[in-house]
Order: structure tokens, then sequence, then C-alpha cells
């Protein structure tokens, strides 16, 4: 018998069954297409990025749309914007807090954004070339998702949660150990460094403060990394990419089954109007990706040697996944 600490998750049959039907289409190589290849260097573009702060402004007062770059706290933030976070007060009364979105310059090549913890603060990798910038991204982002699952691991526990919820949240913070050790070494066979990850002090939060960034960084992240992780293993032209891409794309699947759990275990504990707002911030994220999506074509070399899917070919998962999100 299966030692209990042992146990996985249980499975997610749509969520499994959803990704498998979308990789379908990922254009599997054949043999006699992987002959070496000169990839030259293709320098990287810049796009832009976000960070959150929940910080006051200088004075005390609460940010708005045009004052609000006074509290992001990277020179490199152009322009910011102000929104909203439904919080629950130990005394049962409930406030809208105020955070801002700080939007940066970032190269370019983001494949997915994982789970990115609150307060994770810019960073920008060193590299000449698309890829090592694409890899070093991604090793930035999956180093990032450590300190993300250790806080869900904390939470869960202080929220009563079950003791299986809590050992996937700790067992997923190792995977992406793992993940930041496999994307750190293709970023440094591109010649890129990766950058610290930084993250501000966490603060106690509400149990619906906490799903709504499960929501957007589990339910909506997590899921669509797993099925861009497991279109790269297929797609990819660098055979090292797909080895390291196959292990990725099956733990990111766990990712996404335990951010699917976690909502499922928390929801029943929310108030009928608490539920609703966390369906509309599911959604608001599957929009968010969705118009990043659109407005970002990969390089050619990003597609071809690290299978990142074509702008179309990414829309096409992001309907596919609808089924889910929705
Ligand atoms: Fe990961
Ligand atoms: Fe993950």
């Amino acid at each position: 018998m299966a030692n209990d600490r042992d146990r996985l998750l249980p499975r997610n049959p749509l969520l499994r069954q959803t990704v498998a039907r979308l990789l379908f289409a990922a254009p599997v190589l054949s043999v006699m297409g992987c002959a070496e290849e000169d990839l030259g260097c293709i320098p990287y573009d810049e796009h832009e990025g976000r960070y959150d702060v929940s910080s006051r402004l200088p004075d005390g007062g609460v940010p708005n749309d045009l004052n609000c770059l006074q509290v992001c706290t990277k020179q490199t933030a152009h322009r910011c914007k102000v929104n909203s976070v439904p919080t629950t007060h130990p005394d049962g009364g409930q406030t809208l807090e105020p955070y801002t979105n700080c939007f940066t310059i970032v190269p370019a090549g983001c494949a997915s954004d994982g789970r990115r913890p609150e307060g994770l603060q810019a960073a920008r990798a060193e590299a000449r070339c698309a890829l090592g910038s694409h890899f070093a991204r991604m090793a930035w982002l999956e180093a990032a998702s450590v300190p993300a699952f250790l806080r869900l691991a904390e939470e869960l526990k202080a929220h009563g949660a079950p003791a299986e919820l809590i050992r996937a949240a700790r067992r997923s913070a190792g995977e992406e150990v793992r993940h930041t050790r496999a994307a750190r070494a293709l970023a440094r066979r591109h010649g890129a460094t990766v950058p610290e990850v930084e993250v501000a002090p966490f603060s106690p939060r509400s149990l619906e403060a906490l799903l709504h960034e499960n929501a957007k960084e589990g339910c909506v992240g997590e899921t669509h990394g797993a099925l861009v992780a497991g279109w790269q293993a297929r797609a990819a032209r660098d055979a090292q990419v797909r080895e390291a891409l196959s292990q990725i794309a099956e733990d990111e699947l766990r990712h996404a089954e335990l951010s699917w759990a976690v909502e499922a275990w928390a929801t029943e504990r929310l108030s009928s109007d608490a539920r609703q707002r966390l369906r509309e911030a599911r959604l608001a994220a599957f929009h968010d990706l969705e118009r990043r999506v659109a407005q970002e074509e990969p390089d050619a070399v990003l597609v071809q040697q690290a299978g990142l899917p074509s702008r179309d070919a990414a829309m096409h998962l992001l309907q596919g996944l609808q089924v889910l999100i929705a």
C-alpha cells in the first residue's frame, strides 16, 4: 500500500483530457527533420512586463492612475494603473484594497508566466540572443514559483486545508527548483545570465485574496503553462529543450490540478457573492492572457528551436482552454 505521505492528488480528468486533445495539434518532429542547424544569434526585442505593488503614496494617500508611478519600485516602470482587490478583515468586514500595476520594459519571448508570487520585483535577463533571453526569463519565473508555492502551503495550513493539498503545494515548490535548474542550463547554453528573484515581504491576507491569486496564477497561469510546455516538448527542434520540457510539462499539469483542487476545496467556504467575484477574477485573468498572446508573435527562432506555439497556434490553444476557465 502506498505511503499516505507519497500519495498524489487525484487526477482531474477534464483538465487532462482538454490538454491532451489540444496537444494533438502540436507539430511533432520527425527524426529526419532534426539535423543540426546553425542557429546564429537573433537579437531579442523588448516588450511590456508588469509587477504589482500594494504600497500607499509617500504621504499615505491612495494612489490613482495619474500619480501611481510614485509607488512603483523599479526605475524601468514607465506607466501604471490602479486596481482593487476585495479583502475580508478579522471582524468579518470587507473593504476594497487598492493595488498598483507597474509596467516595465522586459525582453520578449515569454512562453508562460507560471505562478508568480505577489510582490515579485521586475528583473532583466542579461542576454544577447532571443533563445538566451527566453530561457533566462523562464528560469527566473520558475525560481519565482518556489516562494509562491511555499507561501501557498503555509496559507493552506493556516486556513485548515486538507493535508494532501498542503503536501502537494510543498512538493510543487521542490519541482519548481528542478525546473529552475533545467531552464538555467538552457539559458547558460545560449550565453544568458538569469536574474535574481526578489519578492517583497508577504503579509497576511484573507482566503479570498489567496483564491484570487490562485485563480490568476494557478487556474489560468499554470494550466496555460502546462499546455505550452507540453507543446514545446513536442515541437522544439532542440533535443535538450524537448527533454527538459517534457518533464516540466508533466509537473506543470499537476500544479494546474493543484490550483483547481484548491479552488474546489475553498469555494465551499465562500459566500455566493465572493464566489461570483472569484469567477470574474478568473475570467479577467484569462482575457488578460488572451490580450497578451494576441499582441505577440514569437521570433521564428523561438518557434523552431524552443518549440513555442506561433501566435495563431497559441490563440487556438487558448480557445480550447475556455471550457475549463469559463
Ligand atoms: Fe515550473
Ligand atoms: Fe508550476
